[in-house]
């Protein structure tokens, strides 16, 4: 453990942990976007954003990346922090005006943001979807392109790749702007243009999984085909 000031209190915090887990763990409110606590963080949205003090200077912080060293303090609501916050939230709102995710965000961070009628479903480059799919799924159908010394760093862009997708949903469950849809039709979905056959309950009949995604698990685990195919409410 260490021990840290948040706020003006003096608290003991898990060592390793980020400044982010420890404010939520006491309950203190701090917006995010692009993380999620199942995932690495990634510190892109930079609406996390804290004041924190190490070797006698106060400077920024994204706090989701930030971890809790002896001795530091943090401020997760000076006006410097909301300042920063705000700007944050308009640069995204600015880049995605018609995406309700990024509207509700910065609507609740003081931005002011004008009605409107119809809704996009952009891709704010979170890389939530992207994270889930290497991270807890483990295929890597999703990555960033364009990132990376020498790339073009204004465009990146999420790459899919059809090969190692197994159609699980992860990515459209996870994905905070609708921007990954998936279509259930009969015994197909359809997910980022993939097709994939739904395999139906042995028991109940409905088309519950696709295909690639039980033999994945399958060969993950060594329990035959056979032994996958009945959905989660009849087992
Ligand atoms: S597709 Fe969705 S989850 Fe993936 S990076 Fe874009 S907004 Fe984030
Ligand atoms: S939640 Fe920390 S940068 Fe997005």
């Amino acid at each position: 453990m260490v021990t840290i000031v948040i706020d003006g209190r003096k608290v003991k915090a898990k060592e390793a942990s980020t400044v982010l887990e420890t404010a939520r763990e006491l309950n203190i409110a701090i917006p995010t976007l692009c993380y999620h606590k199942d995932l690495s963080p990634f510190g892109a949205c930079r609406l996390c954003a804290v004041e924190v003090k190490t070797n006698g200077t106060w400077h920024l912080a994204a706090s989701c990346v930030t971890p809790v060293v002896e001795g530091m303090e943090i401020k997760t609501d000076s006006d410097t922090v909301r300042e920063s916050r705000q700007i944050a939230a308009k640069l995204l709102f600015h880049r995605y005006p018609e995406t309700e995710a990024v509207r509700q965000v910065a609507r609740e961070l003081g931005v002011t943001v004008p009605e409107r009628k119809g809704e996009k479903h952009e891709c704010i480059l979170c890389g939530l979807c992207a994270r889930t799919c290497n991270e807890i799924v483990g295929v890597k159908a999703l990555n960033f392109e364009d990132r990376g010394v020498g790339r073009d760093v204004e465009t990146p862009r999420i790459k899919f790749d059809p090969n190692a997708c197994i159609g699980c949903g992860s990515c459209a469950f996870v994905c905070p702007t609708g921007y990954v849809s998936m279509e259930q039709k009969g015994d197909k979905r359809i997910i980022w243009d993939k097709v994939f056959k739904m395999v139906p309950c042995s028991v109940c009949g409905r088309y519950f999984a696709p295909e690639d995604q039980l033999r994945y698990i399958s060969e993950k685990t060594g329990v035959p085909m056979s032994e996958l195919t009945v959905c989660t409410s009849c087992r």
